[in-house]
């Protein structure tokens, strides 16, 4: 039995890497624009509104992410975010637009 927790554990572990945080900071501070298409923002899940971004390539998302990008403001409020938070941040949008 505990072996079995043990092993529920480290799967969870495992899986909660990246992806997972992306889409927390994705919930709580992208979501606002993102999710809803306020300021114009990209709609995630909207692929046609994406499909011409995933396209400029994840480098130049993360710049303008980072340092802003017309009505985007810079690291899209989540100050405390590292360029590594964004980018996993950018890539949970992608995978879920397109
Ligand atoms: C205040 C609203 C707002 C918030 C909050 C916000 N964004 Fe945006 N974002 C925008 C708008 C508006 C655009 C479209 C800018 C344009 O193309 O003119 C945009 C565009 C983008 C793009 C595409 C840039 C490009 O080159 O096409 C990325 C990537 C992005 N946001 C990431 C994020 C991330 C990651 C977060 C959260 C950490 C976030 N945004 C939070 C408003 C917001």
């Amino acid at each position: 039995m505990k072996k079995t927790t043990l092993l529920a554990a480290a799967v969870a572990l495992a899986v909660s890497g990246p992806l997972y945080a992306g889409e927390k900071i994705f919930k709580t501070k992208c979501f606002v624009c993102h999710g809803t298409g306020a300021a114009g923002a990209p709609k995630v899940g909207d692929k046609k509104a994406w499909a011409p971004r995933i396209a400029k390539g994840i480098d130049t998302l993360l710049k303008h992410a980072k340092n802003g990008y017309n009505a985007m403001p810079p690291k899209g409020t989540c100050m405390e975010c590292s360029d590594e938070d964004l980018k996993s941040t950018i890539e949970y949008m992608i995978s879920k637009s397109k």
